[in-house]
């Protein structure tokens, strides 16, 4: 399998975690990707500071361009912020026929076009899933899962610092102030949070989403920008009472006479799926004229969470250049065999109607006991009908299929059982 030298210029969040994972699961990378990818070194601030929890098994350097030289080195991940070196980095990287992976919305926003077309005409790709939305997919499920469609419209909560607070000015009736202190204090906010509660950070992904799902040019200032500090418990109060929560929204929209680019608070139905995205969690909705609705959520932020997305897109590299078809999929690896439903382990809805009488209770409760069922809740109600029975129902704990289809067979066959008992499972979504 060929070998990619691949050089990191940037070591902290997202680079630490980014390299990490390029070592520990260096064989699982390969087999997913076609091509091996050996970092060959990293270029930092400080070549001294301490890296707790992770020791870079490769070289250091405070000069990225030991590795943009380097013709051994065939990508480079950039991984520094901001948008005045980072620009000469990702240049000069692109200029020595290198490709380039970032997470670097503020730059791409700014400087996007000029890097695209100089990525073209180098004949190397820029990729940047990264730089919008963390964890979730979302360029590839715009630019490749709804190539067929004319995307109309997306909105997206895609800063979690903003969301954060604003979910704790609702939850918690704090103000604006208090809910950012508690976003400090949690490591959710940087002290100077401007970036994100003013909407810039937003504005540079939604201007990226709107390049790629709506061909709009990026420009520097483009996207209308309002700041969530201005929302106040009174606002909070008065949209709950009308059935809203407010939310910092990233829109983009095309009208009959323009797009709407703009990030600023809004308010959302309660019941739509956006108000349901809480604390630092990231979605955005895509309109698709064919697709129509289709939704993604996950986390925003994060090393691990951002260094996947920095990982697919050096595995669409490699795949691309080992001539993998677009729609191939990998050997199966999966060894594990399916499980019969008997072994699965779950949680348990279970209704029944009892003889209202004296001891029912407890046979029932002793013949979970034994079966080593915990019960988390019971709902009694009052006799409905005058056949002397009630309607009963249990919620277990997770326990293995088994234990619970033998409890259920004992229970079903006591006398003060009355019809079968309804047994449904329930959701393992809590975990996930
Ligand atoms: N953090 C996230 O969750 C997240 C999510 C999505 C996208 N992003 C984007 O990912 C990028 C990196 O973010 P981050 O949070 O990982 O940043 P970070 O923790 O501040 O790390 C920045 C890294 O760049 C290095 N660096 C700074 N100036 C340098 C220079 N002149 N030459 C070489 N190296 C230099 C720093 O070196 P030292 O280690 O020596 O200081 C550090 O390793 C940013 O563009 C950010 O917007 C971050």
């Amino acid at each position: 399998m060929n070998e990619w030298p691949l050089f990191l210029v940037g070591l902290g969040v997202v680079g630490s975690a980014t390299a990490r994972l390029l070592t520990e699961r260096s064989d699982f990378l390969a087999s997913r990707a076609g091509v091996r990818f050996v970092v060959q070194g990293a270029a930092v601030a400080d070549v001294h500071k301490m890296r707790p929890g992770f020791t870079p098994s490769f070289p250091l350097t405070n000069d990225p361009w030991q590795g943009i030289e380097d013709p051994a080195v065939r990508v480079v991940v950039e991984l520094m912020g901001g948008t005045t070196r980072a620009l000469d980095v990702v240049t000069a990287a692109l200029r020595a026929g290198k490709h380039v992976v970032t997470a670097n919305k503020a730059l791409l926003a700014e400087h996007g076009e000029f890097l695209f077309r100089l990525a073209q005409e180098q004949g190397c790709l820029l990729a940047f899933e990264a730089a919008v939305a963390g964890s979730i997919p979302v360029i590839q499920a715009v630019r490749d899962g709804l190539a067929a469609n004319t995307i109309d419209a997306l909105v997206g909560i895609i800063n979690g610092t903003s969301n954060f607070v604003l979910s704790r000015m609702r939850t918690g009736q704090l103000s604006f102030q208090e809910a950012l202190q508690e976003a400090r204090r949690l490591g959710y906010a940087e002290q100077n949070a401007a970036l994100d509660v003013d909407g810039l950070d937003a504005a540079h992904k939604l201007a990226l989403l709107a390049r790629v799902a709506m061909g709009v040019p990026l420009r520097a200032n483009a996207v209308h920008t309002e700041t969530i500090s201005q929302v106040t418990q009174e606002d909070m109060a008065f949209a709950e009472a009308l059935g809203y929560c407010i939310r910092q929204l990233a829109i983009a929209r095309k009208t009959a006479c323009g797009i709407e680019l703009r990030v600023h608070p809004a308010l959302v139905r309660r019941q739509h799926l956006l108000a349901h995205v809480d604390g630092v969690m990231n979605a955005v909705l895509v309109h698709g004229d064919i697709a129509g609705a289709t939704l993604y959520y996950g986390a925003g932020a994060g090393g691990n969470a951002t260094a996947s997305a920095v990982l697919a897109d050096l595995i669409a590299l490699g795949r691309q250049t080992a001539g993998w078809a677009a729609l191939s999929l990998p050997k199966p690896t999966e060894e594990r065999p399916i499980l019969p439903m008997e072994q699965i382990q779950s949680a348990y809805y279970l209704r029944m109607r009892v003889a209202d009488s004296p001891g029912v209770m407890a046979s029932l409760s002793a013949i979970m006991a034994e079966h080593a069922i915990n019960v988390e809740a019971i709902i009694q109600k009052e006799p409905s009908c005058d056949d002397g029975h009630v309607p009963l129902v249990f919620l277990t704990a997770v326990v293995p299929e088994a234990s619970l289809q033998a409890a259920l067979r004992r229970m079903q066959a006591l006398e003060a059982v009355l019809g079968a008992i309804q047994c449904i499972r329930l959701a393992p979504v809590e975990t996930l």
